[in-house]
């Protein structure tokens, strides 16, 4: 089995990566997450044509930066892609991948399993093997397909809390990891030649906390989205940002589904998934009955006013998952990964000073 510390040296245990949030994770905070010892993605999502721009920006960061020079050929952050966009997404990001051998590819949100068996084989034929195959998935079924058809590297669990797009069907990490493990582990014991991936945690992951609970599930590492909202270096609105540090009892005030999609225009996704995000304005007139196309026209009028849009008693889209309520103050993307990362071993080593 792999191991990512091998794999990414300028990485330490356990592994902190933030999540290919679209548009909103580029370059800048990729770099960061990477340069505090961790794995920063970039959000390319469903269209190529930021990807040369931020690879190029990262590659020109990393270049000044010690610890992530040399990476054997490889661009120390990942990229992250919607599959759902098509083949043309792949022939488009294929030559950039070729040239900047990011450390990994993030696939996510297929509309058939297809999609994830090209883009591995075509990844891994033009990368030489260099660039990692990560797969976001968040259910037992698919991990066990996406293990047989591409023997991804790394294995993305993603549970019921996570903000932004999800399955709107599917289980917290807490029974989903070890059931995930359980069912690979006896795969890969089962067929010999089948590797076992690594498995990441994602979905409710704030803080040092939820890290060290993530590890004692199985998983070598773990990715935070949400979190890395409050970062001056995630490309948000200060509205947005705002709204997500204000938000609390995530449970109850954010909900999984299709309305702020609708909203933006966003309907591409395939149907099993809906966007997680905090409740506000539109969710409540939509709830009372207000007609699409009211809705709609209020929401575009937000648009236009700027920070004050967002918010609980405003109407744009907060994505964030149901641990947003942990999410209490900006700091760094940097200082994110580091403290997440030695308050969850912290932790661990002071409940097993105790068994
Ligand atoms: C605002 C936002 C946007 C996201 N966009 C993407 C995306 O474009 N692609 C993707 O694979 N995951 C995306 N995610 C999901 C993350 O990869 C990850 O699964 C999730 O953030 C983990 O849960 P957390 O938000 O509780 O940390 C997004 C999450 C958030 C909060």
């Amino acid at each position: 089995m792999a191991d990512l510390q091998h794999d990414y040296p300028w990485t330490k245990y356990p592994l902190v990566a933030c999540g290919p949030m679209r548009l909103i994770a580029l370059s800048k905070i990729a770099v960061e997450v990477s340069k505090a010892g961790g794995l920063g993605f970039i959000g390319v999502g469903s269209d190529a044509s930021i990807m040369e721009a931020e690879l190029d920006k990262a590659k020109q960061q990393a270049s000044q930066t010690a610890t992530l020079q040399d990476q054997n050929e490889i661009l120390p952050v990942g990229v992250g892609f919607l599959l759902w966009a098509g083949d043309k997404l792949l022939e488009e990001a294929l030559p950039l991948l070729e040239k900047y051998k990011p450390a990994a590819v993030w696939l996510f949100a297929p509309t058939e399993p297809g999609q994830l068996v090209r883009w591995t084989e075509s990844t891994r034929r033009v990368t030489g093997g260099k660039t990692m195959i990560w797969v976001q998935i968040s259910t037992v079924a698919d991990a066990l397909e996406v293990t047989r058809t591409c023997q991804p590297d790394v294995l993305v669990v993603q549970g019921a809390d996570a903000g932004g797009h999800g399955l709107e069907k599917c289980a917290g990490l807490i029974p989903l990891l070890p059931e995930v493990d359980d069912a690979v582990s006896a795969l890969c014991k089962e067929q010999h030649d089948l590797p076992k991936p690594q498995l990441v945690a994602a979905g409710g992951i704030m803080d040092g906390r939820g890290a060290a609970a993530a590890l004692t599930l199985g998983a070598s590492g773990i990715t935070m989205g949400t979190r890395y909202l409050a970062s001056p270096e995630a490309n948000i609105a200060k509205g947005y940002r705002d709204a997500v540090l204000k938000a609390s009892d995530g449970g109850v005030t954010t909900e999984r589904g299709k309305l702020y999609d609708t909203l933006r225009g966003t309907t591409d996704w395939p149907l099993r998934y809906g966007g997680r995000g905090v409740l506000n304005e539109s969710h409540r007139d939509a709830a009372q009955g207000m007609s699409l196309e009211e809705n709609k026209r209020l929401y575009e009028a937000a648009v236009k006013k700027g920070d004050e849009g967002w918010g609980e008693s405003a109407r744009l889209t907060t994505y964030a998952g149901s641990g947003v309520g942990l999410v209490r103050e900006v700091k760094s993307a940097a200082d994110i990964t580091e403290e997440v990362r030695e308050d969850a071993k912290q932790i661990l080593s002071s409940i097993a000073s105790r068994l």
